[in-house]
């Protein structure tokens, strides 16, 4: 093992406690496939994919890992890594091919629903705890084109699909998630249009933003209800903001920064209203978007916040970003040479950071690290993937994690990203974050060094059985 392993001698899943859950975190676009079988219809995804340019590499989701009909063999795999959570995302499209189901007028897909018992059933076989996000990012095209996030109605038809899923696996799963990074896909998918559907206009942001706050708890409120046992949380991208200099300006673009990054999903569900005072245009929320009530609907007391941390962000004050009057510098900028392939810095003690950040919330009681990992460049070498830096990075990042812990702060779990190579997104499958590498011409699985480590580290053998599959 590498040097830091021996420093960090005293690490090992005992170390974190008997209570620490360790998982992998995955999507379903982005590992799924079979995007046409057993009638799933279209996500927005899948239609922006198939859009010229939107795609970097030109690639879609259209096979991604296989992972519909592979997912024992994976599930499999997953558990000789010595994971005991298996955190995955449903498939909207495949549940409710109208987007609605029954009680609004649309269609239930058995197929659909049948999937996911074969997979919770296969893991709860295996001993792994199924962790369900009900919504990473693959709206139903049906959806969207009734006019998607920026439509009220999207808090209704997300009830819908929640209260559904919930009386369908809710027996037996009792970990739930809502919303997978919600500023991600409305801020990148209303307003940017880097992600899907890719719709470029600031008059839909303000209803996107409220939309999804709302939904966000709506989502917490159904759980609760049908699965009361459940524990319920949401999950949150999110990263330390560093102003570029001691400057009062660069100062105030970072709280701006922060409160846009950090606290516009949070602090609604927490009861503290969004952050207006960094972000005056917010203010237009309550003015011209909600409807009486909707300020005291926005709370809901989650279990515990699913944080999704990967990098910092260094901030300086920029005249040319509209609104916010900040913009990024670079780790180029600032001669940064630990950076990944999606050009994002590798900074270990930024984990410490953000969970100390969101545990001083009082109405925060439990963190789990819901996602953190890097894609580095891999190559296949005599059957083996030496990938070093990844796995420094979970060590490093794990690292930071522990000593929150030693703190005091409450952070009871860390899901890598990923379990597979898989679909990076508006990326496509280039970056390759995976603990396992995935040949997407064979399908072949070869499991890195990293995803050794962490066998080693999970299930304390000192020889490690040969877990490379095909
Ligand atoms: C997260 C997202 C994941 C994955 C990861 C790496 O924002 O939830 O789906 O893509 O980033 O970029």
């Amino acid at each position: 093992m590498t040097a830091l392993l021996t420093e960090y001698s005293d690490f090992d899943r005992h170390t974190f406690g008997p209570d620490f859950v360790w998982g992998t975190a995955t999507a379903a676009y982005q590992i799924e496939g079979a995007v046409d079988r057993d009638g799933r219809t279209p996500s927005v995804w899948d239609t922006f994919s198939r859009q010229k340019g939107k795609i970097k590499t030109g690639e879609t989701a259209d096979v991604a890992c296989e992972f519909y009909d592979r997912y024992e063999s994976d599930l499999r795999l997953h558990k000789e890594l010595g994971f005991d959570a298996f955190r995955f995302s449903l498939s909207w499209s495949r549940i409710l091919p109208d987007g609605v189901g029954p009680k609004l007028g649309g269609r239930l897909n058995e197929a659909g629903l049948a999937f996911y018992n074969r997979l919770i059933d296969h893991c709860l076989a295996l001993g792994m705890t199924p962790w369900i996000t009900l919504y990473h990012w693959d709206l139903p095209q049906a959806l969207e084109n009734k006019g998607g996030w920026p439509n009220r109605n999207i808090v209704d038809w997300f009830a819908e699909f929640a209260d559904i899923c919930t009386k369908a696996f809710g027996h037996k799963v009792k970990h739930w998630i809502i919303l997978n990074e919600p500023l991600a896909f409305s801020v990148l998918g209303y307003f940017t249009g880097q992600h899907a559907p890719g719709r470029r206009s600031f008059r839909n942001l303000l209803p996107v933003i409220h939309h999804t706050a709302l939904a966000q708890a709506e989502g917490g409120r159904i759980v609760r209800q049908n699965v009361p046992d459940a524990q319920v949380g949401t999950t949150f991208s999110c990263s330390p903001i560093d102003p570029f200099t001691a400057s009062t300006r660069d100062g105030a673009a970072a709280a701006r920064v922060d409160a846009l990054m950090n606290r516009l999903f949070i602090e609604p569900a927490l009861g503290l209203g969004y952050p207006t005072k960094e972000l005056p245009f917010l203010a237009g929320i309550a003015k011209k978007v909600a409807k009486p009530g909707d300020m005291e609907r926005l709370a809901f007391d989650f279990d515990f916040v699913g944080l999704q941390h990967y990098f910092r962000a260094v901030v300086e004050h920029s005249y040319f970003m509209p609104y916010l009057w900040a913009s990024q510098v670079s780790p180029l900028r600032r001669n940064v040479s630990t950076i990944t392939e999606m050009g994002w810095e590798v900074y270990p003690e930024s984990m410490y950071r953000i969970i100390q950040q969101f545990s001083q919330y009082e109405g925060v009681r439990k963190i789990h690290i819901t996602e953190s990992g890097a894609a580095f460049y891999d190559t296949v070498q005599n059957g083996a993937v030496n990938d070093t830096a990844r796995l420094e990075y979970h060590q490093n990042y794990l690292y930071q994690i522990l000593r929150a812990k030693r703190d005091g702060l409450p952070v009871t779990g860390y899901f890598a990203w990923t379990f597979l190579d898989n679909f990076e997104w508006a990326e496509g499958y280039r970056p390759r974050f995976g603990l396992v590498y995935v040949d997407f011409r064979t399908q072949q699985r070869t499991v890195k060094a990293s995803g050794r480590w962490f066998q080693q580290l999970l299930t304390n053998q000192h020889r490690l059985a040969d877990v490379n599959q095909s």
